[in-house]
């Protein structure tokens, strides 16, 4: 028998999910104490069960430890197997030493999520130098991508659409949704100067002509690519101007910063809870846990 455990800023979407799934959830509690360490406690049965956490890793330094406590709790209440079904998986930007003694982060983080849970099921991880997360991750692990339904919500939202990605990583999933709606698409070349500085152009404008543009990434975070990419599309003339990101990370002040920049509609996919999640990806994480071995191979 299976039963979930939502992080709490993940308890819409496991919601969702344990009623797709017709299983059981456990209660979580979380607090901190006085100095900050983290309490937890779960309510309910995890006895002979396949355990399922189910939590996005959107600032993940505020819920690491507590991920790997919990599924030490899980296991010492008598779980058979703890998955961890995280929709937006953080730490794989830094993928190699870019410059000498830096941490390469997603190898540890991969570590010890691979020594805590059976298994893991993501949305889009930000692949870049790893050609699959089996490189860094030990346990047994399915990644889903969100183009689909993507596709499905420009082709009944967006009237004749072309698809625009910010850089050349884009190119894999934007032109997977293109080809799925029949639109075309390109891409743009981007430059990164630091964090919150970046430089787009628009190779061939041309190929804009009597199309409405949509911007779609996979992580929308500072907003400074997309902002960036908005710029160029005003400046052409162009002012309805769609962005679709499947992770709805916005940190800081990116929400106003985007709007300011001419983007008038944001909307992302519910692996991050956000106003802006308008792409409904519970069926799909449904299926997904749904086919995971329930214990460690
Ligand atoms: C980078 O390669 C990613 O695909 C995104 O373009 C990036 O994470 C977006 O970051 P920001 O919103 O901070 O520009």
């Amino acid at each position: 028998m299976r039963t979930l455990v939502a992080w709490p800023d993940s308890q819409a979407l496991a919601g969702g999910l344990a009623a797709a799934l017709g299983c059981e959830t456990l209660a979580l509690e979380t607090r901190r104490f006085p100095d900050e360490e983290l309490y937890l406690c779960v309510t309910g049965d995890a006895r002979d069960r396949h355990a399922v956490v189910v939590a996005s890793l959107d600032r993940p330094d505020l819920k690491f430890p507590g991920l790997l406590f919990l599924a030490d709790l899980l296991r010492h209440e008598g779980a058979l197997s703890v998955g961890l079904a995280a929709p937006y998986l953080a730490y794989l930007r830094q993928d190699t030493q870019f410059q000498p003694g830096e941490a390469v982060t997603s190898r540890t983080f991969a570590r010890m999520i691979s020594g805590s849970f059976d298994w893991l099921i993501t949305v889009d991880p930000h692949l870049h130098r790893y050609q699959s997360l089996g490189e860094i991750y030990s346990i047994p692990n399915r990644v889903l991508h969100a183009a689909p339904a993507v596709a499905d919500w420009i082709g009944c939202n967006a009237p004749a659409p072309v698809l625009i990605g910010p850089d050349s990583e884009s190119a894999q999933w934007v032109s997977d949704i293109a080809s799925r709606i029949g639109a075309p698409w390109l891409t743009l070349e981007k430059k990164r100067h630091g964090d919150r500085s970046v430089e787009v152009s628009i190779p061939n404008p041309a190929r804009l002509t009597g199309r409405t543009p949509v911007l779609v990434d996979d992580i929308l975070s500072s907003g400074r690519t997309m902002i960036a990419a908005a710029r160029r599309l005003v400046a052409l003339g162009h002012h309805e101007i769609t962005c679709i990101g499947v992770h709805a990370i916005l940190a800081g002040d990116a929400r106003a910063a985007m709007h300011d920049a001419g983007i008038h509609r944001i909307v992302t996919c519910n692996t991050i809870a956000d106003p802006t999640n308008q792409i409904d990806l519970t069926a799909d994480l449904a299926a997904a846990v749904n086919a995971m071995p329930p214990n460690r191979a």
